[in-house]
């Protein structure tokens, strides 16, 4: 098999559309046993899956009408393709993206799992170098856009701030660009003004990513956003069709929200709950495009309206750089704040928790609670490790080596702990 199993077996249940428990009655076989065809390699319960197994499911996924209704909307070709923005690799917002195509990428992600989980190495992007361009604070995105193109085998130039940039001293979108482009071989920028990257973009022929253009997107935050979703939807044995996602924060200014609700709005029969303090709420665009698909989308003023019965809980931090005018302190009360009180009064034990993070920690700010951090519906950290996967996923595919990684894989020299968070639960990592 050129993918892995568990890469092959999760592609085989996304493109069924079946959870693990009807998959398995499917293919006639115990869930027990799936369950370990689908753990790592490295786990002691691991199992290899019969041939016969293997033969059994490659059939069924090519004849499925579910497969060619599926297929007949994709159009042929690679991915990066597909995916072009103004047909240039370059991914600018969740618009770019089909049901398909995403989890297209998906494929490609949970093919770069064992790397990012480090029991592999592959140096499929070396001698590529990666300019990271970010004009406003970050850790994650930053980090992990630079971790996921290392794990490839390229290398990184960072820029962080106006104040080291020469655009301090005036220098243009358009020459910024042109001039990285001649250092570098893809581009990673973070910008406070909403269309910068596609700015960026415009100036140069070279892959250029978005990693947040102030309230405008943040499409990779909710391509991981979506693969969380999935994959943990997967170990619960629930559909995102017909799930319901409660919304809660400033979903004004927040760009994950933004690009998110119109990612998972590509799937069917989706209850929307948007839980925002007065002010604060999502910008009507949005909603009227993510609405075009027929998913309900409800605009409730408080907790114990919106979490009802949510499958998902996406908080975010009130983003207070990006007010104007608005009184920032007053508008987000304690009321809207995600705790295990709130999640114990009106979730079930299933529920999972997400943030794009950073959270605001600091006191009075009422962003998501630490009081959750022991509990397992708290899926932030499981999240952001996603980030990885994802990105190395981006870049694979911007970059056309896709195709190469699964022959490029080579072992690790070094140990790992699976748990790295000693809270982690312990499916953290586990598919
Ligand atoms: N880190 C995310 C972003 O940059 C969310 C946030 O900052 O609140 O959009
Ligand atoms: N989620 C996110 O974008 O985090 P950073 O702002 O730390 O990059």
């Amino acid at each position: 098999m050129s993918i892995s199993q568990q890469a092959f077996l999760r592609d085989a249940m996304r493109r069924l559309n079946l959870t693990r428990d009807l998959f398995a009655a499917r293919i006639g076989v115990k869930r027990r046993a799936l369950d370990t065809w689908l753990l790592p390699e490295g786990s002691q319960e691991f199992r290899t899956m019969p041939e016969v197994v293997e033969r059994f499911v490659g059939e069924i996924v090519q004849n499925s009408d579910l497969l060619e209704k599926y297929t007949q909307s994709a159009q042929p070709g690679p991915l990066r393709d597909r995916i072009a923005w103004r047909g240039k690799h370059q991914l600018i917002s969740v618009d770019q993206f089909t049901r398909e195509s995403a989890e297209d990428l998906f494929r490609v992600a949970d093919m770069m799992q064992p790397i990012a989980r480090r029991r592999k190495v592959s140096r499929v992007l070396e001698g590529a170098v990666l300019g990271n361009l970010f004009f406003e604070a970050s850790t994650r995105t930053r980090v992990s856009f630079g971790s996921a193109f290392c794990r490839l085998g390229g290398s990184v130039c960072d820029t962080t701030g106006f104040t080291f940039s020469s655009m301090a001293k005036g220098e243009s979108i358009y020459d910024t660009s042109r001039v990285m482009s001649g250092y570098v071989d893809a581009l990673v920028v973070r910008h406070p003004e909403k269309g910068s990257v596609a700015e960026f973009a415009a100036a140069t022929n070279i892959p250029v990513v978005n990693a947040g253009d102030g309230p405008g997107e943040h499409p990779s935050q909710a391509l991981l956003d979506l693969y969380t979703i999935l994959t943990e939807f997967s170990r619960l044995g629930k559909l995102l069709d017909g799930a319901h996602v409660a919304m809660v924060g400033d979903l004004k200014y927040g760009r994950t929200v933004h690009s998110l609700i119109k990612l998972l709005s590509l799937y069917k029969g989706i209850k929307f709950s948007l839980v925002a303090p007065r002010g604060l709420e999502m910008p009507e665009a949005v909603i009227e495009q993510a609405a075009r698909n027929g998913n309900v989308i409800e605009q409730k003023s408080s907790l114990a309206e919106g979490l009802s019965g949510a499958d998902v809980i996406y908080a975010t931090r009130v983003q207070k750089e990006r007010f104007i005018g608005e009184d920032a302190e007053s508008a987000y009360t304690p009321d809207f704040q995600v705790s295990k009180a709130t999640i114990n009064a009106y979730c079930s034990p299933d529920t999972i928790v997400m943030h794009p993070l950073p959270r605001d920690s600091r006191e009075g700010a009422n962003d998501l609670s630490t009081d959750l951090n022991d509990d397992s519906r708290l899926a932030i950290f499981r999240q952001t490790d996603n980030g990885i996967p994802i990105r190395m996923a981006i870049f694979a595919v911007l970059l056309g080596v896709e195709d190469l990684v699964q022959h490029s894989m080579r072992d690790v020299t070094w140990r790992h702990p699976s748990h790295v968070g000693p809270d982690d639960s312990s499916f953290h990592g586990l598919d």
